[in-house]
């Protein structure tokens, strides 16, 4: 049996102790080997948690830690103090990632035990693995990702008529959007998650600061309007492009025949060119309890196959890109126009 610790009860480290016990059959089929969740920290007064986290850190039965706590402390402090004690630490904060995923990788590689962070981007979909391991090999030139599921909610709601207020209320109200949902609809949850795509395959640290973002609050009725006219959608995409080393976050006009068109509600989909493979599609819930829970626990089974050992997650030497602007807009339309 392999010992966990979830950090943070919210809605995501709900969604793990959820999924450890009701798929048990499944992870022993995969891992060969139980998951028992030993800790459960949380700050608030919960019967049966924990609030220290050195309970966790000196239990050498612990063997891999979810942080599912948000935000940048404490999780940074906990997952640092994990790392240095050898224990793997599996994470869904993008916000931590992006801002400290590269010398919390090192630390992890120091000290053989993991740092893996699946759930940051996409939600359920195995986007991080797929690239780093299947697609490991291949030259990435190019990522446009519809990656917050939360503005996808929205603009699918005020597509069908719904206003903005209604939609964002309803996506909060299913746990899809972040504490403070600005950061989903100013763009900067959608910013930090393309950062993190760019960094993984391009060997180069792209950092949220670096993307150029605007979010979907400008968005109006007369928008959909028109690019119904058009025969085209709008979403709001993360985009990175080798060729031109830029990272941008904004509304786009999606034509009926590409195929991140029909992609709705909470489904976020990403769409990535290889020298090779050429064109991929992702598709997935990008956001909720299960899906995201469901991704964490495909890093704890990882970690948990190679409890003294370092799996390599793409984060580590990583030198600071240097970005470019992205070009104008000459599109004619309001908004860019994926081609
Ligand atoms: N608020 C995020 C979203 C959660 O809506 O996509 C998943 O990262």
């Amino acid at each position: 049996m392999i010992n966990i610790a979830i950090l943070g009860l919210g809605t995501v480290g709900g969604g793990v102790a959820e999924v450890v016990e009701k798929n048990q059959n499944e992870i022993k089929k995969s891992l060969g080997d139980n998951l028992h969740v030993k800790y459960i920290l949380d700050i608030r007064d919960i019967p049966g948690v924990v609030k220290d986290i050195n309970v966790i850190v000196n239990d050498p039965d612990v063997k891999v830690i979810c942080e599912t706590m948000g935000g940048k402390e404490p999780a940074y402090t906990y997952t640092h103090l994990a790392l240095e004690h050898g224990i793997s630490v599996c994470t869904s904060n993008k916000e931590l990632v992006d801002a400290h995923g590269v010398e919390l990788s090192e630390i992890a590689r120091a000290h053989n035990c993991s740092y893996l962070f699946e759930a940051s981007v996409g939600g359920g979909i195995p986007i991080l693995r797929s690239l780093r391991e299947s697609c490991g090999h291949e030259k990435i030139s190019y990522i446009a990702g519809i990656l917050n599921g939360t503005c996808n909610y929205i603009l699918t709601n005020m597509k069908a008529g719904k206003d903005f207020n209604t939609a964002l209320k309803e996506a909060q109200e299913k746990g899809f959007a972040e504490r403070n949902p600005a950061a989903d609809v100013e763009g900067h949850d959608t910013a930090r998650k393309i950062a993190i795509l760019a960094s993984l395959v391009s060997g180069k640290k792209f950092s949220y600061e670096q993307v150029n973002c605007e979010g979907i609050t400008k968005i109006t009725q007369d928008d959909f309007v028109e690019a119904e006219r058009n025969k085209m959608s709008i979403k709001l995409l993360g985009v990175y492009d080798a060729e031109n080393n830029s990272v941008n976050v904004a509304p786009y006009l999606i034509p009926e025949n590409h195929i991140l068109y029909g992609v709705n509600d909470v489904f976020n989909g990403i769409f990535v060119k290889g020298n090779q493979i050429d064109n991929l599609m992702f598709y997935g819930r990008g956001a909720g309890k299960l899906p995201t829970a469901s991704a964490v626990v495909s890093d704890v089974i990882e970690c948990a196959k190679n409890i003294g050992r370092n799996v390599n997650n793409n984060f580590v030497d990583l030198p600071l890109a240097e970005v470019n602007k992205i070009p104008e807009n000459n599109s004619g339309f309001k908004f860019r126009v994926l081609n």
